[in-house]
Parts: structure tokens; sequence; C-alpha cells
């Protein structure tokens, strides 16, 4: 059983989220009674990971006007549009933030003849159906992905794009759950992914939970690692992919995928189609999160630079679709080029999973 990293508690009207920054010391879950305190989850990675923060998004908008007193429709729609701002403001590049927005907006504006405290019903749907579409969406990506790994294959993957940065199972890592499911034996290579090291305190925590082998390597290490003939694949989550087929991910992805197409091993990105965003041509369209020099100059046992020095953080990376071997969705695997496979899976039939 994955880890469960956002949950609605249905007695209280609270968001619950397991606290990422916490990890892999200690297990704390948090309550989220306001947006402010939704909003700040998202910005300081308490919640962190493509998926996951669509889903907090979601019910951050629910937590944000549900003790609204809002007495007509207009003035309920405009303070949903203004907890949908909050927000959208937290972190640019996720694709997701904003598609999951919308679809609370949306789901205002198709309410529009109800009653106040029925939209506010339909919006806490909405964001259950949200969070559950992506469990299911989870296990689709696992299925499609595991038929490309063979049993004795070790996989290297960046970054955390597991069960802790989704509802459900992960994407890159849900892949490898699935494989290890039906019986396959797969070993894990995790990049420790400097600076905030998602790979070392998520990635290396969720696998070892799940019993999967896991090696742990300085993001330094991938070269060598790669070189001595280690790695098979390697798989990787996305932030927002690109109508070209270009992937944003977490800052490094682009050397890993520079590496990986110089020793020949195939490099997979597993993502849902909600991270898809057909608006934009190409990676440079891509927003990327710039974030504070502290995540650079300090360490976890304190400063590792001195307090002068100039840092750059650019919190994700561009890898052009060139080095994309597939993109693995739940509504099947694109190959190049993208520009054609990723918009025919847009006319993909792919019914969402049923939600109560
Ligand atoms: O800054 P983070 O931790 O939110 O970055 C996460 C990643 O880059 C993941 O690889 C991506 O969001 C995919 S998660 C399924």
């Amino acid at each position: 059983m994955n880890v469960k990293t956002i949950r609605w508690e249905r007695d209280e009207d609270v968001l619950v989220l397991l606290d990422q920054t916490r990890l892999p010391g200690e297990v704390v879950y948090t309550k989220c009674r306001d947006i402010a305190s939704v909003a700040e989850a998202i910005r300081r990675l308490r919640v962190r990971g493509a998926p996951a923060i669509g889903v907090a998004a979601a019910f951050g908008v629910v937590v944000g006007v549900q003790h609204s007193r809002a007495a007509d429709f207009a003035s309920f729609s405009r303070e949903v549009d203004e907890a949908a701002e909050l927000l959208a403001a937290t972190r640019p590049t996720a694709v997701n933030l904003f598609w999951a927005l919308d679809r609370m907006r949306r789901t205002v504006r198709e309410h529009g003849s109800n009653t106040v405290e029925d939209i506010k019903r339909a919006l806490l749907s909405e964001a259950l159906a949200i969070q559950s579409e992506d469990e299911h969406t989870c296990r689709l990506i696992g299925e499609h992905g595991a038929a490309l790994l063979r049993s004795g294959q070790t996989v290297l993957t960046h970054c955390n794009a597991g069960a802790l940065a989704t509802a459900g199972a992960g994407t890159a890592l849900a892949v490898v759950y699935q494989a290890h499911n039906e019986g396959k034996r797969v070993h894990v290579y995790a990049d420790e992914t400097r600076p905030v090291l998602q790979g070392a305190r998520l990635t290396s925590w969720e696998l070892n939970r799940a019993g999967i082998g896991v090696t742990l390597i300085c993001d330094s290490m991938a070269a060598q690692v790669m070189k001595e003939g280690r790695i098979d694949c390697v798989i990787v989550g996305a932030d927002r992919v690109a109508a070209n087929g270009d992937v944003a991910n977490k800052i490094g992805t682009y050397g890993v995928a520079v590496l990986a197409d110089a020793h020949d091993v195939p490099l997979y990105v597993a993502a849902p189609y909600s991270s898809i965003d057909l608006s934009i041509e190409s990676g440079a369209g891509i927003p990327i999160e710039e974030r504070e020099a502290a995540e650079v100059s300090q360490g976890p046992g304190g400063r590792t630079a001195p307090e002068e020095v100039e840092v750059y953080n650019p919190a994700f990376d561009v890898t052009p679709a060139r080095y994309v071997s597939a993109i693995i969705t739940e509504r099947g695997v694109a190959r190049p080029p993208y520009a054609e496979s990723l918009a025919a899976l847009s006319h993909h039939a792919w019914e969402p999973a049923v939600t109560g």
C-alpha cells in the first residue's frame, strides 16, 4: 500500500497533507484549514510534484470558499476567482496546477443557476473527482509503462515522481511498482536531486518502504554509473510537456537525458495527460520557476557557501524532445514525432474513473 500524500477529512472539512519537508526523518501530517496554509504548503514544498500540486490546489479552492457568506452567484464566483488566483501564484512550472484550477472555475460556471451552498458541494465533488482520477491515472501509467520493463532491469530516476508526488502510486515510480507487482525484478538508482534532495529524502524513502531495491547516488555520479553499464533505462516525471514533446522537469533532468543519450540508454517520461500543454509549442515557452538562494547555499547541515556569494537556482529545466524515447501517459505511450503522437492522444477516448 502506497503512502497517502493528500486526504480530505470529511469530519472536519480540512485538507490533510503529508508534510514532505519533514521526510525522511518524521512522518507528520499537517491540516490546512484556510487557503493561506494551502498556498504556503505548495510554495514551501510540503506538498509537491505536479499531480499532487494540482490535487492540493483543487482542495485549496474548497478550503478557501467553504465558509463564504456570499449571498449571490456573482459574489461567490468572484471569491472563487480570487482563491484560484492566489493558488495560481504559488508555483509557475507544473501545468497541473492551472489545469486543476480551471476545472474548479468551470465547475462554478456550470452551476450558475444553483444556490451558493450547492456550488460549494459541487466544488468539493470536483476536487474529490480530480483526486480519484489521479489515482486511476497513476494505475494506468504504471500498466502502460511496466510493459517497457523486463525482469532484472535497473532504472535510474531523478527527483521524486512517486506516490509522494501524486494522489496515487506516482508516475515514473508507478511504472516500477507495477513491474514489481507483475513479479518482475526491478532495481532503482535514485539521483539525490540537489538542491532540495527529493531523490534522497523522498524517492529512496518511499521505494525502501515499498520493499523495492534502491541505490542512492549523488547527481554527479550518474555519468559514471551509466558508463559502468548499470542502467537499462531512465524514467522521470514531468511538470509540463510542450506540444513538440519538450519536457520540463526537476532541474538536472536535462543533464541526465544528455548522459542517457551518450550511453544509449532510453529515457522515458511518465506523466498524466494533464501535464501535456498543447497550447505551448515548444519548451522555450514553459515558465521556469526560480527559487530562493538559500536552497543552494545551505544544505541540511547548515550553510555550505559564503553568505555573500551570488546564487542562481532554477527549479526546473527543459529536456529537448530529441532525448525522450517515449512519453508514458494514462492514454497510452507516445513516441516521436511528438507533435503528432501527443496530438493524437488528445483524441483518445478516455473515461475517467467513476468517482464517489
Ligand atoms: O519541485 P518539485 O518537487 O515539485 O518537482 C517535482 C518534479 O520535478 C517531478 O518530477 C514532477 O513534478 C513529476 S511528479 C509525478
